[in-house]
């Protein structure tokens, strides 16, 4: 008889043990399914063992020194555990309690008489038991998403460091489709956290952590050395330039040096915090960011985007197209979608930074550049009924402390699309705030993010689903969702794009729909609680998506046809879809990449206010929202 008694953890999936009663030593290599049981109302996971043996070894020690072989399962004099123990080749299948975390001292198998942690029998179906502890079986649209997901991975002396930005076989003409984009790499990364294939996420964390402080320049000019490039590619190239020494691989990144208008992506940095924090709430693995380089890199983004400049404003001052957006569309400024990335990853740097002395001045700096920023656009990007009604009636050139209109809005700017456009319920942040100009664009990145991150008060986020739920066909048409509302047209688009024929009126940036903000929406959504609003929008997508071959973007006013210049088997299209439909169907793990509202930053602000001779309150603080 083989008792089987765990001995020993050697890390994860790795279980040194011992077979008594055989000399043989080895270990189990486990494996976790997603299947789930409930069980007198307590949920068990599926275990796949696999035998692995050291053959060298004689000791009773359970190293698992010497080549390993898989080796067939000791005979399994054990009772099958209710049907569900199945043992196919070395491998075997068991049920296990499941706890916070799999260790190796939960796997018991039930032989003979020996211990078993749970008595066998009465096991259920779980399906019957919590949804959110369970996963559906994958659609066969899920499937193809999977395994085109997998045929984009790249790889960087063999191990797997980030997903190509497309993969069409028919596209000759690649361009810089072809590279690793560290946006484009956020929803593969999210997709493969909640699949549990995190080693991806950690290599592409810790190879683009050494690209950041890369010398990079352009036309002599050296960026600032936090900057976080916009793409990479693993190049092959001769070793001491001679083909004759044979070849290496190199990682070579781009900053904005080669990108089309040489702009620098300012988002890259920012999506890399917020991937590091969701990447040690999904794993518990938190000795990653804690480790000192990691520290250091993510130190360097935050003094890059912390630095002292003209501002007047605690937003953050950037370029046209230095995001997800990255050609000329009169972004320049203050952008939403920019503020929403450097809020949430300001929120997320001040959770992991480590809290020694030589950090403490950063984390002040950071956390009163949170109240400020949060304060800013709660209060002048927001737009509804009553304020646009107020816009409407602005005064102009006030000259004190106390004005209105602090920007000086002409009413006159008011958009004329907006009036009859903006429903009596909901509201949105415009897309952009500068002396005497608001962009009464509605972008969605920035106001999904803006949910996400909790930059908007509770109510606002609310408005902002109320928003698109009230003008779903203007959002989600034919395909989810519209990048931005309304498209720039004639003498505007004229000006403002610099007469761009990629960015017609309804076509990509400028109106486009783009496929991959559905993971965006879907986070969004879960965590306002309407989750039925992501799986209705998911339904639209499933229809022609994968029947369009999975495109980069959608063009015209209800995003009826595949985008003129739209790549094929777009990866953050793919991805998108494949965590929309795992969030949906694994919702508490929106938490991995959501913040709640914090009070404390609230307070900070309400105190700086109160404790400024200059400013006169006129309404009172409510708990979420503060008005000068
Ligand atoms: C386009 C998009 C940009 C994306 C890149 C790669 O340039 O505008 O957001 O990162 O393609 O997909």
């Amino acid at each position: 008889m083989h008792a089987l008694q765990p001995r020993h953890s050697c890390g994860c999936g790795h279980t040194a043990i011992a077979t008594q009663g055989s000399s043989a030593i080895g270990h189990w290599n486990w494996k976790r399914s997603r299947v789930r049981y409930e069980f007198r109302k307590k949920v068990y996971g599926v275990v796949r063992l696999r035998h692995c043996i050291a053959r060298a070894s004689s000791t009773a020690s359970g190293s698992s020194s010497g080549s390993e072989e898989d080796h067939p399962l000791p005979a399994p004099d054990g009772e099958a555990i209710a049907g569900k123990r199945k043992k196919e080749g070395s491998d075997l299948t068991l049920v296990v309690s499941v706890g916070e975390n799999l260790r190796p001292g939960h796997v018991y198998v039930r032989h003979g008489g020996a211990v078993a942690p749970l008595t066998v029998g009465e096991i259920r179906k779980a399906a019957l038991a919590d949804k959110q502890s369970f996963s559906k079986r994958e659609s066969p649209l899920e499937h193809e998403a999977w395994e085109l997901l997998r045929s984009a991975m790249v790889y960087y002396c063999g191990t797997p460091v980030g997903t190509i930005a497309a993969n069409d076989p028919t596209d000759g003409h690649p361009l810089n489709y072809d590279q690793v984009f560290i946006r484009d790499f956020i929803p593969s990364a999210i997709a493969f956290l909640l699949k549990g294939e995190t080693d991806i996420v950690r290599n592409f964390l810790l190879h683009t952590l050494q690209l950041q402080s890369w010398e990079k320049t352009v036309d002599c000019y050296n960026p600032g050395q936090g900057l976080m490039p916009a793409s990479f590619k693993v190049r092959t190239v001769p070793l001491e330039g001679d083909p004759a020494n044979g070849t290496e691989e190199v990682l070579d990144p781009d900053f904005g040096e080669a990108a089309i208008g040489r702009v620098a992506p300012v988002d890259s940095g920012l999506w890399w915090i917020i991937l590091l924090r969701a990447y040690g709430k999904s794993t518990g693995d938190y000795t990653l960011q804690e480790r000192v380089d990691v520290q250091t890199g993510m130190k360097m983004i935050l003094k890059l985007c912390l630095a002292d400049g003209f501002d007047m404003f605690p937003t953050l001052l950037v370029t046209d197209g230095s995001c997800m957006i990255d050609r000329r569309m009169g972004i320049h400024g203050h952008p939403l979608e920019i503020q929403a990335l450097f809020y949430s990853a300001l929120r997320c740097a001040r959770e992991m930074l480590i809290s020694e002395d030589s950090a403490l001045d950063l984390i002040r700096t950071l956390t009163s550049r949170l109240s400020a920023l949060s304060f800013h656009i709660r209060e002048y990007y927001w737009v509804d009924m009553g304020k646009l009604n107020e816009i409407y009636r602005y005064k102009t050139e006030e000259y004190s402390h106390e004005a209105v209109n602090k920007f000086n809005i002409y009413p006159d700017h008011l958009s004329p699309w907006l009036v009859d456009w903006i429903p009596n319920k909901g509201g949105y942040l415009v897309g952009n705030l500068q002396p005497a100009h608001m962009d009464f664009r509605f972008f969605s990145l920035g106001n999904l993010w803006a949910i996400v991150s909790s930059l908007a008060t509770p109510e606002q986020a609310e408005g902002i689903l109320d928003l698109i739920e009230a003008r779903w066909v203007d959002f989600v048409g034919n395909m989810p969702m519209k990048i931005c509302y309304p498209a720039l047209q004639g003498e505007e688009w004229r000006i403002i794009t610099g007469s761009d024929p990629k960015n017609t009126p309804w076509s990509y940036h400028n109106g486009g729909s783009w496929p991959t903000l559905l993971w965006q929406l879907t986070v969004a959504c879960i965590k306002m609680g309407r989750p039925e609003m992501a799986e209705r929008a998911i339904e639209v997508a499933e229809k022609r998506i994968s029947r369009d071959r999975w495109p980069e973007y959608y063009d015209t006013r209800a995003a009826r046809f595949v985008g003129k210049q739209a790549r094929l088997y777009q990866t953050w299209s793919i991805a998108g879809y494949l965590v929309a439909k795992m969030l949906l169907d694994k919702p508490d793990a929106v938490k991995i990449l959501t913040c709640e509202e914090d009070l404390a930053l609230l307070e900070a602000m309400s105190c700086s206010l109160d404790a400024n001779p200059r400013i006169k309150r006129k309404r009172k603080l409510k708990s979420t929202r503060i008005i000068v």
